[in-house]
């Protein structure tokens, strides 16, 4: 039988960074409630030339390098901080990395549940022709009110999978579990910036989602809980994935022990919320810091607010350490901009007219950049 997963994954984020200890003595905060009670020490921000496009295409591009476009005849692009109503932000990044006319491009959303949707589309695009390759790019940037209790929570980054048959990293799974309810946990109005959030709701929904998508997912064939040796979870802040897994061993009444979780925690404390792609690079993370993952089951829980769970599970290749590329995430997080708090604030404040034409000042590093906007459009250019 054929075998479809991913195959290979890179992750990039933003040229700033702001300390959440530096946010929490802005605030009058003790920083131990963002360090230990969210489980968060650093939050990506980006420079005033980057966006979901910007990032998504350096994650892209980084991974095209290595595995080239041949059989990718479709790319996916999932957001909820998408930067056109109408136009693919997908199409940018086709257009910046010159991929082939012969190629599928459209925009998902569902909050942070698209990166899924991306995924399982994917693996059904496979299933029909096993030699068709599928680019699946999530990238989010997560803004909420400043000083709102969603502050700290903020971050951004993008996650980009080559989805195949025979895969190098992980196999998915055929048996998912599936859940939607219409929950007024959390959106982004059309004309607004920065999202509206009900944060105890938001807790509430994300675990009725966990424990309905694993319901789902015991009645569609699913792995007993025993079976699964690692979990995934998607991580606004990483405590919410430790509190996903104490409901789910309270649901399944099994004995579940925080460990296995640690290794999925090691870039998405220091990112902050990447919305739909955090549970990837969640499960880079897990790749590039747990090296007994050879032939180990992975439970995924993917969230999105609105609200939708789904539960899979993949299979850890047997030679997948051999598949792996520490760089350059790890030193692009290291060298990432120090900012200040002023600096953060007016870099939150700086929202620029959509429709009014303006260059934007050059910044960021990174391979692509937002140029600003010239007859009402969007500009992007290799930096
Ligand atoms: N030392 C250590 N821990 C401390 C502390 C201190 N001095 N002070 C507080 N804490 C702990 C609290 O005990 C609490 O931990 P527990 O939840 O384990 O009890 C934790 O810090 C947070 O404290 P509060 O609940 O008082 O924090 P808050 O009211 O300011 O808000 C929040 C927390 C609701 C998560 C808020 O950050 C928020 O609204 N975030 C955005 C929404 C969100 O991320 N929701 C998650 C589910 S929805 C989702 O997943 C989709 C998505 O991506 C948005």
């Amino acid at each position: 039988m054929t075998t479809i997963g991913i195959h290979d994954i890179e992750l990039a984020t933003t040229h700033n960074v702001l300390p959440l200890a530096d946010l929490a003595a802005a605030r009058g905060v003790d920083p131990a409630k963002f360090e230990i009670g969210l489980g968060q020490s650093l939050m990506s921000v980006p420079a005033v030339d980057e966006d979901p496009v910007t990032m998504g295409a350096t994650a892209a591009a980084r991974l095209i390098e290595r595995t080239g476009t041949e059989g990718i005849r479709s790319l996916l692009f999932a957001t909820e901080s998408g930067v056109d109503q109408s136009k693919s932000a997908g199409m940018f990044i086709h257009g910046l990395l010159g991929l082939p006319q012969a190629m599928r491009v459209a925009e998902i959303k569902q909050a942070c549940y698209a990166g899924t949707v991306a995924l399982q589309s994917a693996l059904g695009v496979i299933a029909r022709d096993p030699e068709a390759k599928v680019l699946v790019v999530m990238s989010d940037i997560a803004k909420y009110e400043l000083a709102g209790s969603g502050e700290p929570t903020q971050g951004a980054g993008a996650v980009a999978m080559l989805i195949s048959a025979d895969p190098a990293l992980v196999e998915i799974e055929p048996a998912t579990g599936v859940y939607s309810a219409d929950v007024d946990d959390f959106w982004r109005p059309n004309d607004s910036t920065t999202a509206v959030v009900d944060g105890a709701l938001s807790l509430k929904a994300y675990l009725d989602a966990l424990s309905g998508s694993w319901d789902d997912y015991q009645a569609n064939g699913g792995h007993p809980i025993g079976e699964i040796d690692r979990f995934l979870y998607h991580q606004p802040f990483t405590k919410m994935a430790r509190k996903g897994h104490r409901e789910l061993a309270k649901h399944t009444g099994a004995e579940l022990t925080e460990d296995v979780l640690e290794a999925s925690f090691e870039y998405n404390r220091n990112l902050g919320n990447t919305y739909g792609a955090s549970i990837y690079s969640g499960l880079i993370s897990l790749l590039h810091h747990d090296d007994d993952l050879a032939g180990k089951r992975v439970g995924f829980y993917s969230y999105g607010s609105g609200s939708a769970g789904e539960f899979f599970t993949g299979v850890v290749r047997d030679d997948y350490r051999e598949h792996l590329y520490r760089e350059p995430i790890q030193s692009e997080l290291a060298e990432r901009n120090v900012i200040t708090f002023d600096e953060y604030v007016e870099l939150h404040e700086n929202v620029l007219p959509s429709q009014a034409d303006a260059e934007t000042p050059r910044v960021t590093k990174a391979p692509f950049r937002f140029a600003g906007i010239k007859g009402g459009a969007r500009q992007y250019e290799a930096n």
